[in-house]
């Protein structure tokens, strides 16, 4: 089995995402929908983004490498009667199902980030991207201090080292190795923007209970707690990830949590 699908298909992303709502509606108002628009979300997860660029009118297909979260999109989109978005199994790195400059926007928010072969990656989304569309990435930024750089920095401390050759997907967090993965696909630097915004979680549980919805649902977490239960360094990296979220919630609602996150937002022309 592919060890990238096996990763998002661990678990149930679908519990994290219920967290991603509110950001993701706000990442597509952002994005200048137009009615028709055709639009690829990239790595969509269960539809936090192409739920919302349906809704505003586009014609939305999501693509993402697990099969679960590919039915929970399908099953979201038909609950609310959206008859213009649809979700496919697909990996990033080789979207060969779909045709050369098939849409006017290609959407990755944390997505294509966590494909392997990054160049391959940035090939495949310019190669679907019609001239003059538009490609537009969200990516977590390596060493940034906010929830997810951290809670990835966390897990992989108490995890085995990666395979030889493996590249971090936080490596799309950082400028330079995007021009580079862009420039290797034909897209000069002055094609390319770079701006930082901001993606809130918010949760109706406290810190703690989040925390436990990542270790029993998130597949990197997930993976980090079998790896420290071996070492008996589980309670650790419970103790570890839950200081992290007490300190960086915001919630004004007693029980409640809300962590803004910092991520790096890069939009591509074509
Ligand atoms: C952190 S989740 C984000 C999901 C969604 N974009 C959201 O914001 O809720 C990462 C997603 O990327 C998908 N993914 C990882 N590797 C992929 C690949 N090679 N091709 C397509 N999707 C991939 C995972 O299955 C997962 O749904």
């Amino acid at each position: 089995m592919n060890p990238n699908k096996a990763l998002w298909e661990k678990g149930d992303f679908t519990r994290i995402a219920a967290s991603m709502r509110e950001s993701g509606e706000a990442v597509v108002a952002g994005l200048s929908i137009t009615l028709g628009l055709k639009v690829l979300d990239l790595g969509c997860g269960d539809g936090t983004t192409a739920l919302p660029a349906a809704k505003q009118g586009a014609d939305v297909l999501g693509v993402d490498i697990a099969s679960n979260l590919v039915e929970a999109g399908n099953r979201r989109a038909q609950a609310e009667g959206l008859t213009n978005c649809r979700f496919q199994e697909g990996d990033a790195t080789n979207l060969s199902e779909l045709a050369d400059r098939s849409f006017d926007l290609v959407v990755s928010i944390f997505g294509a980030m966590f494909a392997p072969t990054p160049f391959d990656v940035a090939k495949e989304m310019v190669r679907v991207t019609r001239p003059g569309g538009r490609i537009v990435m969200g990516n977590w930024i390596p060493g940034d201090p906010t929830l997810v750089a951290q809670i990835l920095k966390i897990s992989s401390s108490y995890s085995p080292p990666p395979p030889e050759g493996f590249v971090s997907p936080m490596t799309w967090g950082i400028e330079a190795n995007v021009s580079e993965r862009f420039a290797a696909a034909g897209i000069p630097a002055e094609r390319i923007a770079f701006a930082r915004d901001t993606f809130t979680f918010r949760s109706a549980g406290t810190p703690a209970a989040f925390v436990a919805d990542f270790r029993d649902y998130y597949g990197p977490t997930m993976n980090a707690f079998a790896a420290a239960e071996q070492n008996g360094k589980s309670a650790e990296l419970q103790q570890e990830l839950e200081a992290l979220f007490e300190r960086q919630n915001q919630s004004k609602a007693a029980g409640a949590t809300s962590i803004p996150a910092t991520f790096l937002r890069v939009t591509v022309t074509r």
